[in-house]
């Protein structure tokens, strides 16, 4: 599928001046593989091997004991991971330059997935601005962050399709939907990537391929079962608007797809990847995936696992041994061809000489921290972050506040919490020193909106506690946060009780900590962990003006927040200038305009839930459906694409062609209006729906989107295609994409229940 994403003009502009400087010194296609060809000539098979070897950049207890100096002089490693100290990465470079018998540079990779040292939003809050040049922006100043950083490869971005708020990693992904999903795959390739590759950009890598996002029970890391047509229609597009955008690498998940581990599944990554979709690139296993073949009682031991996956189609292994130790010997005893191996290690040089490796292996440590600290990434950072928060409530116009407040109570955990805002995958305080970042906390960015005789009273606890330690927390030695007594639970609820009565507006931040979202943090409920729920409850209870203000990787359980919180405001992890972009939406500075990239639910025990389900035989149509539960409304509490502002839209006038041919595109118009004083952003989306067809087919799927801004009284037309790419989807019973003539239903609107209805008729070509 190609997607024909948004891009506004000032990106594009930066884009093709980067273009034009990285263009003129670099070689076309036929002179790279020239040079990698050349090489392959003088490499050993061990030396062939090593590049297929991703070794651990730092010792880490259990699987790298030791560090990879020697196994990097022999030839023996490509690339190095889970290393930041930029002194450290270039000693090691130097090993691999000047004492290894080739000199062929590393590849030093890490987690950049939403910036390197300026935190930008978390993925699935970027994809919230509905504007794929947010994305775009934020991944090419991380790109230009790492590269300075001597990190010439980014694991991100991450596409996996989540239906399940349950999965702790919907907060690295685009959410729910294939369109907007693809849209803001292209978008992040492009920003980390530019129009090629080039010194002075980095590789992208897409992952997780495919499928992860459907594990069973939203468990991370469980088995997904996806039916061929579920794949090709809704958790393969990102993937392939990625491929279409250049993407040079990509990883394979962790889990079994329909029983094959996705590292060893030749099928997604030989026939649908590089048969089907032409990916010139190279794929990368997910962390001790090789070895974990045998793991999962697929491969019989080590040796079968190096020989599955690599004649799966995979080519690098991430960190397990595996390839390197017995390559090798399944060479010499003719299980794979020379023609094979090259064939595998020529992507992985490619994209060395494309990057410029060979002519800049270092970083400039002395000019690293003036990249590193840019004001006007943080500047980005800032404005991203609030074009991607989303107001969910807004009674009786209660937002913004006035800058005039004398008394505000800010109560919650997160109210002073600086690491959490950043969320998980913050390089430098994942693996390096404690974040440098210096995050503006919510209560700090309140206090700079607001005249120096402002009281803003701080209730900032008790901290969020996971019952069951996170992974990295324990890799880390971090110790685990002590669960509060019952006297410290009263003492809490008391100030909090006391700051809101002697408050004349009270501000709760409440939600989740950074490392309960993310891998390996699934959850068995979305309720507001800890005691946020029954301090909100109690401090609603003063009755003074109150507004919710959500820091979070999911959307949570906030029913109860729905009925008697007269404002919410879904900041999610908002990044470094989190506080004062959480404060310029609060104070009216900046008028919220993000929509919802996930359906949100009531209650956990309705997921997965999403909008682009099929109708089935009794479609729930009423507002109080309840033959799907008995015991719980089963519509969500806010719909995919929703969210509010402080402006008024009115969306009318939708005029779509009423007849194509199957091969022919359509073309479809609406009006959108502010009818309101305040200027803002709409995004006005397009839905459809096939009548009839070889197949049953969602009751409405997004085909189409953009984010306007409108000054008071403002109105515009926009138009957009409905045709192949749109209408077109993979049939099980034909087995082929296609567009099927029928009747379409087409809807225009700001989320996805619009009701501005049209048809569209498509008869055969
Ligand atoms: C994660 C990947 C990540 C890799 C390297 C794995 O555990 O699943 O998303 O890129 O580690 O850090």
């Amino acid at each position: 599928m190609r997607v024909s994403p948004y891009r506004n003009c000032a990106t594009l502009f930066f884009l093709a001046i980067s273009l034009l400087h990285a263009q003129s010194a670099q070689p076309n296609d036929e002179q790279v593989r020239d040079r990698a060809d050349a090489l392959l000539k003088q490499m050993t098979i061990e030396e062939k091997a090593g590049q297929l070897n991703q070794a651990s950049g730092r010792i880490i207890k259990g699987f790298a004991d030791d560090k990879p100096d020697a196994a990097i002089r022999a030839g023996k490693v490509g690339s190095v991971l889970w290393q930041v100290d930029v002194h450290e990465l270039n000693r090691l470079q130097h090993i691999a330059v000047d004492e290894s018998r080739l000199h062929i540079p590393l590849l030093m990779a890490f987690d950049v997935i939403h910036g390197y040292r300026i935190i930008f939003p978390v993925p699935l809050a970027m994809a919230s601005s509905w504007d794929p040049s947010v994305e775009e922006q934020a991944q090419h100043a991380a790109a230009e962050d790492a590269r300075a950083a001597e990190i010439q490869w980014t694991f991100t971005p991450m596409l996996d399709i989540a239906r399940d708020a349950r999965w702790g990693r919907i907060v690295e992904g685009a959410g729910e939907d294939p369109y907007l999903g693809a849209a803001m795959a292209w978008a992040q390739v492009r920003g980390f990537q530019g129009d090629q590759l080039s010194p002075t950009t980095i590789l992208a890598c897409a992952k997780h391929f495919a499928g992860y996002g459907a594990a069973e029970g939203g468990r991370d890391y469980d088995s997904s079962y996806i039916p061929e047509e579920l794949l090709r229609n809704v958790y393969f597009p990102p993937f392939h608007a990625a491929v279409d955008a250049g993407v040079g690498s990509l990883m394979s998940a962790y889990m079994d797809l329909n029983d094959v581990p996705a590292a060893g599944n030749r099928w997604l990554l030989h026939d649908v990847l590089r048969d089907e979709w032409g990916f010139k690139g190279f794929v990368v296993s997910d962390a001790l995936a090789v070895g974990n073949l045998v793991t999962h009682g697929f491969a019989a031991d080590k040796e079968d696992a190096a020989y599955r996956a690599f004649h799966a189609g995979l080519n690098m292994d991430m960190a397990s041994n595996t390839t390197i130790t017995y390559l090798p010997k399944l060479l010499s005893e003719g299980k794979i061809t020379q023609a094979q191996l090259d064939d595998a290690v020529r992507p992985i040089l490619e994209a060395k000489i494309r990057l410029g490796l060979f002519e800049h292996p270092y970083s400039d440590e002395t000019k690293m921290d003036a990249v590193l600290n840019r004001q006007s990434t943080r500047d980005l950072e800032r404005k991203l972050a609030a074009r991607s928060m989303v107001l969910l409530k807004d009674d009786n116009n209660i937002l913004p506040l006035p800058k005039s407040v004398r008394k505000i109570a800010l109560i919650g955990p997160l109210a002073d919490s600086a690491d959490d805002l950043e969320g998980g995958w913050s390089p430098e305080t994942l693996f390096g020193d404690p974040s440098k970042s210096h995050p503006v906390t919510i209560a700090a960015g309140i206090r700079n909106k607001l005249a120096a005789n402002a009281e803003v009273n701080v209730i900032s606890g008790p901290p969020l506690r996971r019952e069951y330690p996170a992974m990295l927390d324990i890799i880390q030695g971090k110790k685990q946060i002590p669960e509060p007594t019952a006297a410290e639970v009263r003492d809490w609820l008391a100030r909090a009780e006391k700051a809101a009565k002697s408050a004349d507006i009270v501000i709760a931040v409440m939600g989740e900590a950074a490392n309960m979202s993310g891998e390996a943090s699934s959850r068995s409920s979305l309720a507001l962990p800890g005691i946020q729920q029954p301090m909100l409850e109690l401090i609603a209870s003063v009755g003074k003006p109150i507004v919710l203000v959500l820091v979070n990787g999911r959307p949570l359980d906030i029913r109860w927040a729905s009925e008697h919180i007269p404002a919410i405001l879904e900041a999610w992890f908002p990044g470094t200038e989190g506080g004062d972009a959480v404060a310029d939406v609060l104070f009216g500075d900046v008028n919220p305009g993000g929509k919802l990239p996930v359906t949100w639910p009531r209650d956990a025990g309705q997921e997965p839930l999403y909008y682009n389900h099929n109708r089935t035989h009794d479609p729930d149509d009423a507002p109080n459906f309840t033959s799907r539960y008995w015991d719980l409304n089963s519509k969500p509490l806010y719909p995919f694409g929703y969210g509010l502002s402080y402006a008024k839209f009115s969306v009318s006038n939708l005029r779509v062609t009423s007849q194509i041919k199957a091969n022919e595109t359509a073309k479809v118009s609406v009006d959108v209006a502010n009818t309101s004083n305040t200027a803002g952003d709409a995004v006005v989306q397009i839905y459809i729906h096939q009548r009839a067809g070889s197949a049953s087919r969602p009751v409405r799927e997004l085909k189409g989107f953009r984010r306007v801004t409108l000054a008071p009284g403002q109105s515009q037309t926009l138009t957009f295609p409905l045709g192949p790419d749109e209408l077109s989807f993979w049939s099980p019973q034909t087995k082929i994409r296609a567009v099927e003539p029928g009747t379409f239903d087409v809807w225009a609107g700001q989320d996805s229940t619009a009701d501005l209805h049209a048809t569209l008729d498509v008869t055969p070509n």
